[in-house]
């Protein structure tokens, strides 16, 4: 099957999420003021995607990201003159309310009351909120910034593509920056349960109705008892996942718009791994550039690996610096840029 055929064959077997055309009004809206301003418009992806094992989800399986990466460098993007579409994950971090929404404190040891008991900021505060607030306010008042959530890989994959389309006019002005980390591995919805999978029998019963797509012994998805205390009842979830689609390869080639550049991620545990994976991707796809890091240092250490010279570059946060910089993305989106805008001098990348 070639890609193509790949891209229908997944799009096909899944309805739409219910918020897509919802989203695609409010980004045509967004990206057509862009396009008459003029301005660079980045899509940054960002947090993790889930696999739900049921079609009506109680359980799924989840890809690791807080959105960090993908919250920090909207603002350094925004910062940075872009437009931003902010393709998250629901309840993952956002650009400026990150700094106050799931850190150590509570909002609220944020806050205090005056004498006249009215709710203000406390003091030692004060001088960073008003910082974080008014870059906040400047993003909304200038319509700089469009956020949209996903929650599934499935959701993600449909929103990916639509953005991809309307942002065909932008041309060589639009950036895809693709920090999300997307799951490799899915259930196909032929194969997935309707409803909550049962842990142990349901007795026969006139008012227990089955489930529409029962697990049985033997089934491929879900097998059999546990074997080792056959007096528990209970059974054992085996899963067996495909993989899913790389649509990489149809965003550089179809999705995006002609002169456009797209920056992808690659996450590694093992050191040994991240820059061979890293080239592995940049050949496969044909983009523009990998940003590569590992679980255990991404706040303080990402590599560039780039078609061109110098193919392989080192961004590191110095020791004294890491409590502050939480990620670096100062000079991380600075390079980005750099490399955008080179590929816009020449006339949009190749
Ligand atoms: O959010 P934080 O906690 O700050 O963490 C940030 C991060 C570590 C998640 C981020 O920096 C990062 O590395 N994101 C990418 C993680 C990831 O999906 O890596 P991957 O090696 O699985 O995929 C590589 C690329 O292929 C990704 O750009 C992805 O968009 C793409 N992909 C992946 C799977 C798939 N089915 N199709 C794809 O196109």
């Amino acid at each position: 099957m070639d890609a193509t055929e790949a891209e229908s064959s997944y799009f096909n077997n899944y309805p739409p999420p219910k918020a897509l055309n919802k989203h695609k009004a409010l980004a045509r809206a967004f990206i057509d003021l862009q396009v008459e301003k003029h301005r660079r418009v980045v899509l940054v992806t960002s947090g993790g995607t889930t696999v739900p094992l049921e079609t009506q989800t109680v359980r799924f399986i989840d890809n690791f990201s807080a959105g960090t990466r993908g919250a920090a460098s909207a603002e350094q993007f925004l910062e940075n003159g872009y437009a931003v579409i902010f393709l998250h994950r629901q309840f993952s971090l956002l650009p400026y309310s990150r700094h106050y929404s799931h850190s150590t404190n509570c909002f609220l040891d944020f806050m205090d009351e005056d004498a006249s008991s009215a709710i203000v900021v406390r003091s030692e505060y004060q001088t960073a909120m008003r910082d974080v607030l008014r870059k906040y306010r400047l993003a909304k008042q200038n319509n700089l910034l469009l956020v949209l959530p996903f929650t599934t890989v499935t959701e993600y994959m449909f929103e990916l593509r639509a953005l991809a389309h309307l942002m065909k006019p932008l041309g060589a002005n639009a950036l895809f920056y693709l920090a999300a980390a997307v799951s490799d591995f899915f259930i196909p919805r032929d194969r997935m349960a309707e409803h909550k999978i049962q842990s142990s029998e349901i007795p026969a019963h006139p008012n227990i109705r089955s489930n529409s797509n029962p697990l049985e012994d033997g089934d491929d998805v879900y097998t059999g008892y546990n074997e080792d205390q056959p007096s528990n009842k209970s059974k054992k979830l085996v899963i067996d996942l495909d993989p899913v689609p790389k649509f990489l390869h149809r965003l550089v080639d179809g999705w995006a718009p002609e002169g456009s550049m797209i920056v992808s991620f690659k996450l590694e545990t093992d050191p040994n791994l991240l820059v061979y994976k890293a080239r592995t991707s940049l050949q496969r796809y044909a983009h523009h550039l990998v940003i590569g890091n590992l679980l255990s240092t991404r706040k303080w250490e990402v590599v560039f690996v780039t078609p061109d010279p110098p193919h392989e570059r080192w961004i590191r946060v110095p020791k004294t610096r890491r409590s502050k910089s939480i990620s670096g993305e100062e000079n991380l989106i600075g390079l980005a840029e750099g490399q955008h805008q080179d590929g816009q001098e020449r006339g949009g990348q190749e």
